[in-house]
């Protein structure tokens, strides 16, 4: 039976990372992009080496154009530059917005079924981005954020606590920058809420600690941002797509009306399954963390702005 072929563009440690996850899945074809020369075709070389050892049998190209892309049924798009310690995600946006914009044309010109899962930051305006760019309907065009905010939010409570981080259900929503917003309502362990695992002061310091857990490690690394967590992120939502697992995840996505949002992208709990983002799920939210949503979305809102202005 043929794979489904799934193409990453941007082979740095992000996409390095995510084309082998992905490899080791043993279920699809992989095209790993990059515009330097021999990075891709290095790393793919070097994947499908480990296949023999690692029991995968997954075909890896590595290429500098598009040509390889066509018929793909996802691509992670993770090419742009990262931050350096200090700076902010919104900071890059005018350089990525650029990236984000060549890449889409080129994919979905060849793959016109493709569903678009975007990983370059700052996250929600490259969504946007890749919408305006593609025309592609939102199902088909999903950010990877808010499972990598609560996975991290997740670590640190398993960390806490001494339990499995399987264990711990986390929910953070809003834009994955500064202004995102954890959930603690919607935290627990094995159905405990967190609240009656944790004290407030404690449960606090991991808040903030989540907000900043991407900062945390450019700041440690100096060179560049986090990886590991961020492409096993992106191939969670690679998998539930695939196996049309109908897993709601918190992904970034253009809200209509949800969440009293409108036309604003930002992250929320989706439903994810064949078809991409099938549903905006809509917890209950407290007046306060409603207000925290709505903040987010305006920061997005307003990045969105300036992305709009520069492609003008
Ligand atoms: C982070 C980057 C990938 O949060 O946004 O680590």
């Amino acid at each position: 039976m043929k794979r489904p072929k799934i193409t990453v563009v941007g082979a740095g440690n992000v996409g390095g990372t995510t084309a082998q996850r992905l490899a080791e899945k043993d279920a699809y074809d992989v095209v790993l992009v990059d515009i330097v020369e021999g990075v891709p075709q290095g790393k793919a070389l070097d994947i499908s080496q480990a296949g023999p050892v690692c029991g995968y049998s997954t075909r890896v190209i590595g290429t500098n154009g598009y040509v390889e892309t066509a018929g793909s049924s996802v691509a992670v798009i993770t090419s742009g530059i990262p931050r350096k310690p200090g700076m902010s995600r919104d900071e890059l946006l005018a350089t990525n917005a650029k990236i984000v914009k060549s890449v889409v044309s080129e994919l979905v010109s060849r793959s016109p079924d493709i569903i678009l899962i975007l990983v370059t930051n700052p996250l929600d305006a490259m969504v946007h981005v890749a919408r305006l760019v593609s025309g592609l309907p939102k199902s088909r065009v999903i950010g990877m954020g808010g499972i990598l905010d609560s996975a991290r939010m997740r670590s640190f409570i398993a960390a806490e606590l001494n339990v499995p981080g399987p264990d711990v259900e986390a929910m953070v929503l809003g834009g994955h920058g500064d202004t995102m917003v954890p959930l603690p309502r919607y935290t627990t362990v094995k159905g405990k809420p967190i609240s009656s695992l944790m004290s407030k002061d404690k449960l606090d310091a991991i808040i903030q600690r989540t907000r900043d857990g991407g900062a945390e490690i450019v700041g440690l690394l100096k060179t560049g941002s986090a990886f590991y967590a961020p492409s096993a992120s992106a191939v969670d939502m690679v998998e539930a797509i695939h196996k049309d697992q109908k897993r709601v995840l918190p992904c970034s996505v253009l809200c209509e009306g949800e969440y009293g949002l409108k036309d604003v992208i930002v992250g929320v709990p989706v439903r994810i399954g064949r078809a991409g983002m099938e549903q905006v799920v809509e917890y209950e939210l407290t007046a306060e963390e409603r207000t925290a949503l709505e903040a987010s979305a305006n920061a997005v809102r307003e990045l969105c702005a300036a992305v709009d202005r520069l492609m003008a």
